[in-house]
């Protein structure tokens, strides 16, 4: 499976896939690099996270996976520029991509959040912006209110959204637009107007979306794997018992033992083989480094095939913040799919 083949209509194709330790990285249609390894930033603490990107950057890194609601893009804009007054880095150099929070969905919010979110990263300019979730709100409502928070999608149509991100490009504030957790009827939607660059999603072994990466290829839209390590972090945020963790998987354990390395850089290995973008989290220098080691991993056919059977349709992060009872959204409505006892 190659997801982000040859088609250049959405601005990315892959110019290597060497399994070096230097990165694979996508090309844009101005040449600029993207590397496919990134460091992610949802749950990094602010008084953590800078140390974090300032390590990740001086370890190599030059993607960095940002979101407003995150709540800690100032710290991380504090990094950035710190990294590069240092002389670590040049900005045209970096990949930062931010994402569009629920509540600014409306075309006229569309430059609000965005504009604040250069301001806190400290750039002119964003490398990507993604619609964070396909699930408009009105604005300033709290992430847990329970009620009288959500405007359905005729009221905020998602094409109305998309045709006001690809506005901020015409502007120049952006150089890529994309939508994360969009099913591939949502993708295939988009496309009609315009395809998004990328589309960011959950994939680890447990949750393969091969249907999905497999309709975004078609439409040339590269994939980034969010949580690709399983997601141990939002376990414990969320005191849910998931069983066994992927990163203790027997299956991840025993090809980690085969090849002298992680598990964390098997399951790293596993998302770049596929030709997936993945942004693991860390704040821990040496997992920061051990992550980005990842990269001269070369797994087996006979691996992939094993790794393939660990599907099980499961969502680590399934969207059901989204639908409470007073929200327009079921699970089945946001994912485009039967509910999870048919499936
Ligand atoms: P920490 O920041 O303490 O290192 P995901 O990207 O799938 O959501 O996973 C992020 C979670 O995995 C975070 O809790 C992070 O914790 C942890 N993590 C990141 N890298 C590794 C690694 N190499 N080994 C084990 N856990 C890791």
């Amino acid at each position: 499976m190659s997801l982000v083949g040859s088609s250049v209509s959405s601005g990315l194709r892959v110019v290597t896939q060497s399994r070096s330790m230097e990165c694979p990285s996508l090309t844009c249609m101005d040449g600029s690099p993207l590397a496919r390894l990134g460091l992610g930033t949802w749950n990094s603490a602010p008084g953590e996270v800078y140390a974090a990107v300032r390590h990740a950057i001086s370890s190599g890194y030059r993607h960095i996976d940002c979101a407003a609601v995150y709540g800690n893009e100032i710290e991380v804009g504090d990094a950035l520029r710190d990294a590069m007054k240092a002389g670590e880095v040049r900005r045209e150099e970096l990949w930062v991509t931010s994402k569009l929070w629920n509540d600014m969905h409306e075309p006229d919010m569309v430059p609000v959040g965005l504009e604040q979110t250069l301001r806190d990263l400290k750039l002119d300019v964003l490398d990507l912006y993604l619609v964070h979730w396909p699930v408009p709100m009105r604005p300033k409502s709290a992430v847990t209110a329970t009620s009288g928070r959500w405007y359905t999608l005729e009221d905020v149509p998602l094409e109305t959204t998309w045709l006001a991100m690809l506005a901020q490009r015409e502007r120049g504030l952006i150089r890529y637009a994309g939508v994360s957790n969009y099913s591939l009827p949502k993708v295939q939607a988009m496309a009609e107007i315009e395809a998004p660059t990328m589309n960011q999603v959950e994939l680890h072994p447990h949750l393969q979306q091969t249907a999905l990466l497999d309709g975004c290829a078609r439409l040339s839209v590269a994939v980034t794997a969010y949580s690709p390590l399983g997601s141990p972090g939002t376990a414990e945020m969320f005191k849910r018992d998931d069983g066994v963790t992927l990163l203790e998987n027997d299956e991840i354990r025993r090809i980690a033992e085969i090849h002298q390395v992680t598990p964390a850089q098997v399951l790293l290995a596993w998302a770049l083989a596929r030709g997936t973008l993945a942004i693991p989290k860390s704040t821990k220098s040496h997992r920061i480094d051990e992550n980005l080691a990842a990269l001269s991993v070369t797994l087996t056919q006979q691996d992939m095939d094993d790794i393939a059977k660990l599907e099980h349709h499961h969502r680590y992060l399934d969207g059901s913040l989204w639908c409470t009872k007073s929200s327009p959204h079921t699970l089945a409505s946001l994912w485009d799919e039967s509910p999870p006892s048919e499936v």
